[in-house]
């Protein structure tokens, strides 16, 4: 079986790669990437890197000649997803690609009407209506992501201003997301399966801004503030509205995401729990405190007081 891996050169593609290999040759594998010099050292290895842009059907179509198995990474652009998981799919259906498996995103419905889950809801029927046979991961809110986007910032200011009110979410390590993608792709059984990839555990930005000044013994205020309330913040802070290439530390932002996403949080959109890890990993996904204390040794400027253990959501 040789498997396709799109986002290799990203930060989940990398790290499916790397578990992957430890399984399967190197020869087995085909990486695509716009840059493949970023792939050099994989490549050294024996495995195929091969150039492809979502935005480029051709170059989809030659770089999955001689694939069996798709793991499609979504693209990074929100608004933009549909169309280019669109080529992707049609270019592994042409080249002969017998399954793909998909990172979605945790409460992915119909009515949901978060940009990001717009994205991910378009691109789930895509597949369904491909003909091909396909695994949906949807992964929940990487613990990682909500510590790098929202903590340094509510450390420097000593606020946390957010939409989200009481509306809960599972955080989830990014790796515990990989181990899952990596055991789909070598396993059996999950053709036409839909997961939810998330923590077992439910916490608000209100219990992170509680968890955060524990830890660090840094007090926050916790501002509560209506949709209109957070697009004012984000103005403030030059963050623009639309879709658009304005990144700060290599994540894409805009107001139009991070306001919907909050105002569908507060509404309970997101309030999954699940044993699909458990199931599929065989133990627990890892426990947000315990990255949460991890990850913010690694923080810029992150030097803090750390050992005040918070044992929340539950305590104020
Ligand atoms: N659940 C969460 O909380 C959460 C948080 C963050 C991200 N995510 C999602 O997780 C997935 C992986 O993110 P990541 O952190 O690995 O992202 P990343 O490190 O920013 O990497 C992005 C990857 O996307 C590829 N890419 C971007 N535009 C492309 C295009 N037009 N054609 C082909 N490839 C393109 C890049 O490839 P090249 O530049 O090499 O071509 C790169 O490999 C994404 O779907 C992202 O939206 C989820």
């Amino acid at each position: 079986m040789t498997i396709i891996v799109t986002g290799a050169s990203g930060k989940f593609g990398r790290a499916a790669v790397e578990q992957l290999l430890t399984d399967i040759p190197p020869n087995n594998l085909i990486l695509t990437t716009r840059n493949p010099e970023r792939l050099a050292s994989f490549a050294e290895q024996g495995v195929s890197v091969r150039y492809a842009d979502f935005d480029d059907p051709e170059s989809l179509r030659a770089a999955f000649a001689g694939g069996d198995t798709l793991l499609l990474i979504s693209a990074i652009k929100v608004g933009h997803r549909i169309p280019q998981h669109r080529r992707a799919i049609n270019a592994a259906k042409k080249m002969g690609v017998k399954r793909i498996v998909y990172t979605s995103y945790v409460g992915t419905s119909a009515g949901n009407t978060a940009l990001v889950n717009q994205d991910h809801y378009g691109t789930e029927r895509l597949l369904e209506d491909s003909g091909i046979a396909w695994t949906i991961l949807r992964d929940g809110f990487y613990a990682e992501s909500i510590i790098d986007a929202a903590v340094p910032l509510a450390l420097k200011t000593g606020r946390w201003v957010s939409a989200s009110g009481d509306g809960r979410i599972a955080f989830i390590d990014r790796s515990d997301c990989v181990s899952c993608a990596v055991a789909v792709l070598l396993g059996q059984g999950h053709e036409n399966r839909t997961y939810e990839i998330v923590g077992e555990e439910l916490w608000s930005f209100r219990d992170v801004s509680k968890l955060t000044s524990k830890i660090t013994g840094t007090p926050i205020d916790f501002v509560d503030v209506s949709d209109d309330g957070l697009y004012e913040h984000f103005d403030a802070l030059g963050i623009p509205r639309e879709p658009s290439e304005f990144d700060i530390d290599g994540y894409l932002w805009c107001s139009d995401d991070m306001v919907s996403f909050e105002r569908e949080l507060r509404s309970g959109r997101y309030d999954v729990v699940s044993s699909d890890v458990r199931q599929i990993l065989g133990r627990a996904p890892r426990d947000f405190r315990t990255v949460m204390q991890e990850r913010m040794h690694a923080l810029p400027n992150g030097e803090f007081e750390l050992g005040n253990e918070y044992r929340g959501p539950d305590v104020t």
